[in-house]
């Protein structure tokens, strides 16, 4: 779409607060995840050379910015959260020179990119960390180091400075014999969490992330950046060390007690948001920034995005997407629907006055949302539950991000053997879970893992029925290619982008009417949120006004009829009545269905649509 198409708003009316509006304000972002995405040598990989051979298919979905998952160089233990050299491609992906021509072509495409930043921790083979483990090094203090419980050998068990439990399973904290002490690690052993409260480091990131805005990249997607800020006592201790005025949680079910309240949305976030910005983002225009928010409440998530703040442009929250687990993430239980309700009303009500929403249900972390909370037991199913949740987010108020896949309603991986998964997190939660802990039966975890864990949205993607569903090259794959890093879902010869772009009622082509839709209708990018019946368990529904314009959405969330709800109801029975200033926008079904649904008040199964209407005068 060119920009001549879209709809340009008075200032100020898109994201509440800005002096201007931002032209982020009616973007949608698609992530792509490097290595499951395009391969273009045959070694099983795909890599930044692939993504630029995709360039043509992701314009003519619409999108208009391009985050891409890690490709700096990195051992690969989190798929390249764990990063070795920020200002190095890892070769596994290309070359600098792969990179800014990646640059180059997405930009002619008109497609901005922007880069994943991981600073809460590096990789432990970053040369960072190897100096920090000579006390004498000026590094020295650039990570969480810590000596043993007194009392305790080194190195013994329970002699970890405290109960922190790491979220990759085991301890938070592993021994360094080189330097005889341990080092705090949020995540794997192999991810050490930075020390941001030396000046130094911060300055340090800031340097880099410079030198990336400088090679012309369009902004940052920053890696669990509201645990950048610890929390510690006044004599710099963290919680539950010896002498520390902080206890720590108590141990939780696998024997550890979690680091993550004692550094969510810590006491100097702020403080570090505002110093980054200023120092990498001021004098600088056309970028955009998102964080991924964990712990963060609605209420703190309109102060981070609220222009005058000087923070964050945007944050994923998590509340909408955990809204399936009974404490633990491997602890699921059915979605019901008013829990979601709940979750993304909150959500949006905090933004209303001030400050932004990100718009999801898929990512690289998250199962499949069209095999979590549709339906990927049949191909009509799937296509219309992929729809009906594609719709139901996309016409919330906020930036939309598509997950690579989603926008084919790509399905979970069905794993069923432990060794068909690679991902370290799930990997290690089974042992942990299974073999150390015994708080879960292997048969109850690999149902979990099935459920929920990342590698589902990780398989490779599906662009046509070939062996590697095109994920590798035909010739590529002649020539005696690797096989994909991992399996390929057997779902490929139904769904795969050859097919749906072809076909006028593909998910894909309905992704395309949504982001059109944002682009065209300020209504969409702009109108206030509404959520009409908070209590129905089967339809969601919500209006979206903007002057006399408003739109009424009504989305049937399961596999059965249901009735529309009240208030529902009340809406499209006088938006009926002015029928010629009434239009609909976009649905699942046909017209006609749709009449005869609204007219009965009964719903298909995953039935959903947003109708137009203009209100009357006094309303
Ligand atoms: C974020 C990433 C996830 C990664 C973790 C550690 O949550 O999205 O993939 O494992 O941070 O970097």
């Amino acid at each position: 779409m060119t920009n001549s198409q879209r709809t340009v708003l008075p200032d100020s009316v898109r994201t509440n607060g800005a002096t201007h509006n931002p032209w982020w304000d009616d973007a949608v972002v698609y992530q792509i995840y490097p290595r499951s995405f395009q391969d273009s040598n045959g070694d099983g990989m795909g890599d930044l050379r692939g993504i630029e051979r995709r360039l043509p298919y992701l314009a003519s979905l619409g999108v208009d910015v391009l985050w891409l998952s890690p490709v700096y160089k990195s051992p690969q233990c989190d798929n390249g959260y764990d990063i070795a050299d920020y200002e190095k491609i890892d070769p596994r992906f290309g070359t600098m020179a792969d990179m800014d021509r990646l640059l180059a072509a997405a930009h002619h495409y008109g497609l901005r990119v922007i880069m994943d930043l991981v600073v809460n921790h590096t990789s432990d083979e970053h040369p960072w960390f190897q100096a920090s483990r000579d006390k004498n090094d000026p590094h020295a203090d650039w990570y969480w180091w810590r000596p043993a419980r007194p009392g305790h050998t080194p190195g013994s068990p329970g002699a970890e400075p405290n109960r922190w439990g790491g979220s990759f399973g085991g301890s938070a904290w592993t021994y360094d014999p080189r330097r005889g002490e341990y080092y705090l690690h949020t995540f794997s052993k192999k991810q050490p969490d930075l020390n941001w409260e030396n000046p130094q480091v911060r300055q340090a990131v800031y340097r880099m992330m410079n030198w990336w805005m400088d090679r012309g990249i369009d902004g940052f997607r920053m890696d669990v950046i509201t645990l950048i800020s610890k929390f510690v006592d006044r004599n710099g201790r963290l919680p539950g060390e010896a002498g520390s005025l902080i206890k720590d949680l108590p141990a939780g079910e696998e024997g550890y007690s979690s680091p993550w309240p004692f550094s969510m949305d810590g006491p100097r976030l702020d403080e570090y948001l505002k110093e980054m910005r200023k120092a990498v983002f001021s004098g600088r225009d056309g970028y955009m920034t998102v964080g991924e928010g964990q712990g963060i409440s609605p209420a703190r998530n309109a102060a981070i995005t609220d222009p005058n703040n000087h923070e964050l442009d945007m944050l994923f929250l998590f509340d909408h997407v955990d809204c399936d687990q009974d404490g633990a993430k491997w602890n699921i239980e059915p979605l019901r629907l008013t829990r979601l309700k709940k979750a993304l009303d909150g959500e949006q009500k905090a933004v209303g006055g001030k400050g932004w929403a990100s718009l999801y249900f898929d990512n690289h972390d998250q199962p499949r949302s069209v095999s979590r909370w549709g339906d990927d037991r049949s191909p009509a199913a799937r296509t219309r539950s992929a729809k009906a949740l594609a719709l139901l987010m996309h016409m919330h108020r906020g930036t939309p991000y598509i997950y690579q896949g989603e926008e084919l309603g790509m399905t979970n991986a069905h794993f069923t053997r432990l060794d068909q998964y690679r991902d370290i997190e799930s990997i290690n939660a089974f042992h942990q879970r299974v073999e150390v802990a015994h708080v879960q039966s292997a048969a109850s975890m690999m149902r979990s893992l099935a459920k929920v864990g990342r590698d589902n949205s990780r398989t490779p993607m599906q662009w046509d029925d070939s062996t590697y569903a095109g994920f590798e090259e035909a010739d590529a794959v002649d020539d005696g290619g690797k096989a994909p890093w991992i399996s390929v879902n057997p779902n490929k010869d139904e769904i795969n982008a050859e097919a749906e772009l072809h076909d006028p009622d593909s998910v894909f082509n309905f992704y395309r009417r949504l982001i059109a839709l944002r682009h065209t209708d300020p209504v969409v990018s702009a109108g206030d949120f509404h959520l009409l019946d908070p209590s129905d368990e089967h339809v969601y529904d919500f209006t979206r006004t903007l002057g006399q314009s408003q739109i009424i959405t009504v989305v049937n969330v399961s596999g059965s009829p249901a009735r529309i709800p009240t208030q529902a109801s009340d809406l499209l029975r006088r938006a009926d009545t002015r029928d010629r200033d009434t239009r609909l926008l976009i649905s699942t079904d046909t017209q006609e269905r749709l009449r005869h649904g609204i007219r009965t008040g009964v719903l298909d199964p995953w039935m959903a649509f947003s109708l137009e209407t203009r209100l009357p005068k006094e309303a």
